[in-house]
């Protein structure tokens, strides 16, 4: 049966910064948390790693590129909590310096996950935002270092005042096919998938607290945020934080009391509200 118990989902959250933010929720947000993981096997790994810290998430099944997983989270919150209060978009792929797939592929899997994941996951889960919601992406700094390379045309385009989600999504696509068309560099491009689909990231925050703000639920913050280097899978351990430390911005976010004006809408780095280029 329905309830309004509060809660926060945290999307790629068995490993990783992820499951650092899950543990920092479980101590400071009150109401449930869920752990979720593409991999059912690997979340109830991680499940049993914070129990055996006397912390109790609640797992639930995510993989933000399969449409019917999101919808089933969706209906899981729906049926168990009747809305959402924190939503933390933490889950992305990178593609390690070595990799030897063609620069085409990465481009169009990096753009899938990190960016149309995030977003498809948000546009499901938006409708259960409760008024007071915080949502943050976990996007990265690497995103306004790719932006700072790609051309001032590509620069003038991402920092467009009437920026929309179609423009965001033409952007990302135009990257995508012209990887394809091996002409991004001609383009204006930097040779950066993961950096490319965290420009996504962050722009599409600017473009959701717009539309969020003017909804007639109050008080929904949505931010971007760069959590740091930080010593995890992704970084093939070089990453100079602990993951509790990287989940500190992303945690800070989440709790951002009621009402706040600031930041809102922004991209934070070490709590600190960053200019995107
Ligand atoms: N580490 C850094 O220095 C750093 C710096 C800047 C930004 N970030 C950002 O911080 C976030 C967390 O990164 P991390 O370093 O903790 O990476 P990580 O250890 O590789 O963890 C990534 C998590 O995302 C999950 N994931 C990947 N694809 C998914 C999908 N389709 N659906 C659901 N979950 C999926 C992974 O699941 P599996 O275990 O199944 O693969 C894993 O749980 C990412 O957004 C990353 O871009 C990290």
């Amino acid at each position: 049966m329905s309830s309004s118990k509060s809660v926060a989902v945290v999307t790629g959250s068995n490993k990783g910064i992820g499951y650092a933010i899950v543990r920092g929720l479980c101590k400071q947000f009150q109401g449930d948390v869920i752990l979720t993981a593409r991999n059912e096997a690997n979340g109830q790994e991680a499940l049993k790693k914070l129990n055996a810290e006397g912390l109790k998430p609640v797992f639930h099944q995510l993989d933000i590129t399969d449409d019917t997983s999101i919808q089933r989270m969706r209906d899981f919150l729906q049926k168990n909590y009747g809305g959402l209060d924190v939503l933390v978009n933490n889950a992305a792929i990178a593609y390690k310096m070595a990799a030897t797939e063609p620069f085409s592929e990465q481009a169009e899997v990096s753009m899938a996950t990190n960016f149309w994941g995030t977003l498809n996951a948000c546009n499901v889960l938006f409708p259960l935002l409760r008024p007071h919601a915080r949502v943050v992406h976990v996007s990265s700094r690497a995103g306004s270092m790719t932006a700072a390379k790609c051309s001032k045309e590509l620069q003038t385009r991402f920092l467009d005042p009437e920026l929309s989600m179609a423009k965001i999504k033409q952007l990302m696509n135009e990257f995508v096919e012209s990887a394809k068309a091996g002409t991004h560099k001609a383009k204006g491009w930097h040779e950066s998938a993961y950096g490319t689909s965290k420009i996504g990231v962050t722009l599409m925050t600017f473009v959701q607290q717009r539309e969020l703000s003017a909804d007639s639920r109050p008080d929904i913050v949505v931010n971007a945020c760069c959590p740091g280097y930080v010593a995890t899978d992704m970084t093939s351990h070089k990453g100079t934080k602990t993951i509790d430390e990287g989940a500190d911005t992303p945690l800070f976010l989440a709790m951002l009391p009621p009402n706040t004006t600031s930041p809102k809408g922004q991209f934070v780095a070490e709590r600190k509200v960053q200019n995107m280029l």
